[in-house]
């Protein structure tokens, strides 16, 4: 053995070493198809899937995602019972936003226009004791703003909660109304539709299953079988959530595992080539691979324990694996993806799809309440290894195992970034900026022709907003 070897002649490359080159371009950003799966057999219409993590997603965040075209993994930092409430409600949820909007009888008609002018909307219904008792119009709240709702409410125009869109749209078109208001089978009010979320030029298409519902994943340990039985006939697909997935107790778990679930099956965090090998080698089914160790935003394992499988770096080496094993199925770049770019780089160098944790946390839709801070508002956000995480799993899992006596995240506050559609929005035309740049169609046009350079540290200050006072 000759030790000096065992230094390094080769660096890794992260995100931020290196720029995606420009090439000549036929297409324009707009163009772009960013439509890609998750695992084998799921597909998602954005090549977005939010982080399971219990600062990032539960049913609000996974319902807002699959609205938007991508997959939410439900966290598992909490009871079977409650994992398997949360993803119910996601499979419940109708495909659209629906808004808990109404007015009461006597509510003053100029109170209401308030509140139909926030929503853009020209109707509301009129709702005593949970029941639409009517419908009431801007134009008489105009004329009569001193009277009471109760004194110029109209027929009421109302559909079941599950109605498809098509049919909701055309109940307001034949109603000549912006609105419909929904009620679940006891004919209980249950919130309203506008005409503008199913615009059928509206440019997210939900992420829907055979069924219409929306589709949503969840977070497994390889150990909790029950959890995993219980969750297999509701989610589209499975998560391995563990740090490290090439260990030989897990491999040994997952081998029954795949023989018994339905759902698609995600192993995960993988780093290497040879990792990957192994899994290939020893797991009778993979349906798709979760890449990345210690890159995420909140991720100490670097710091704590030296290991590290940067995500770009690993994805190159995951991708080449399956690749060259034959095995046709989907990388998921996983940690440390701060912008479209980094998404860009991830897919050039393999990967189908992202995962995001921070970027995420930052929406309305996240599970932390807003926080103020003088007149700044955050969102908490922490690593699934940092210790209040952690203190959660051994307190709420019985099937957690503490195999190491160390925290390898940290907590802390992202700025709060409003709804998540604002920033899925502006991620994926991102995502098309940089393929357009490139001169690529679509995510499986970047794995051939993307090219990637590296930059130095130095030069890297050049390719962001420099040399000026002040940033606004
Ligand atoms: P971002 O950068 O999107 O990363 O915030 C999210 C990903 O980070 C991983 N993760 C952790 N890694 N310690 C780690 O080393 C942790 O406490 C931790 N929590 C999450 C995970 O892969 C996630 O998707």
């Amino acid at each position: 053995m000759v030790f000096r070897e065992k230094l390094p002649s080769d660096i890794v490359s992260t995100f931020n070493d290196v720029i995606l080159v420009p090439g000549f371009t036929e297409v324009e950003p707009i163009d772009v198809d960013v439509s890609t799966y998750v695992s084998r057999n799921v597909r998602i219409n954005i090549p977005i899937v939010s982080s399971p993590m219990d600062t990032v997603t539960e049913h609000e965040m996974a319902i807002a995602l699959a609205r938007l075209g991508g997959i939410g993994i439900v966290h598992r930092n909490m009871t079977t019972e409650r994992q398997l409430e949360e993803v119910r409600k996601v499979k419940e949820a109708p495909q659209y936003p629906v808004y808990f909007c109404y007015v009461e009888p006597s509510i003053k008609c100029r109170d209401v226009l308030k509140i139909m002018k926030e929503l853009s909307v020209e109707y509301l219904p009129v709702v005593s004791s949970g029941r639409v008792v009517g419908f009431i119009r801007k134009i008489d709240c105009v004329k009569y703003p001193d009277d009471r709702v109760v004194e110029h409410a109209r027929s009421p125009v109302v559909a079941s909660l599950y109605e498809r869109p098509e049919e909701l749209r055309s109940i307001m078109i034949d109603n000549d109304v912006d609105i419909v208001a929904l009620v679940d089978s006891s004919e209980t009010f249950q919130g309203i539709v506008t005409i503008w979320v199913l615009d059928e030029n509206r440019p997210f298409i939900p992420c829907l299953d055979d069924e219409g519902r929306l589709r949503v994943g969840a977070a497994i340990s390889p150990f909790d079988r029950e959890r995993i039985r219980r969750l297999d006939k509701y989610v589209d697909v499975l998560v391995l959530d563990v740090a490290n997935a090439a260990n030989l107790k897990i491999v040994e778990s997952l081998r029954e595992i795949c023989k018994d679930v339905s759902a698609d099956l995600v192993i995960g965090n993988v780093g290497t080539y040879e990792s990957a090998v192994e899994l290939i080698n020893r797991i009778e089914r993979i349906d798709g691979f979760r890449v990345g160790i210690a890159s995420g935003s909140i991720c100490s394992t670097g710091i704590v324990t030296g290991v590290a499988a940067p995500t770009l770096w690993a994805t190159a080496q995951v991708a080449d694996a399956a690749l060259e094993y034959g095995l046709k199925v989907p990388i998921i770049a996983d940690g440390g993806v701060k912008s479209p770019g980094d998404a860009v780089k991830a897919f050039a160098v393999g990967a189908w799809c992202v995962m995001l944790g921070r970027v995420l946390a930052q929406a309305y839709e996240s599970p932390s309440p807003v926080i103020s801070i003088g007149d700044r508002k955050y969102k908490y956000y922490r690593g699934m290894a940092s210790e209040g995480a952690r203190t959660r799993r051994y307190a709420v899992d019985r099937y957690s195992r503490k195999v190491k006596d160390i925290s390898e995240g940290v907590e802390g506050l992202v700025p709060y970034r409003g709804p998540l559609e604002t920033i899925v929005k502006e991620f994926v035309s991102g995502i098309q900026a940089a393929m357009g740049y490139i001169g690529v169609r679509n995510i499986q046009e970047c794995w051939r022709k993307a090219r990637l350079m590296r930059v130095s540290s130095i030069g890297r200050g050049e390719v962001e907003p420099h040399s000026i006072f002040l940033k606004l």
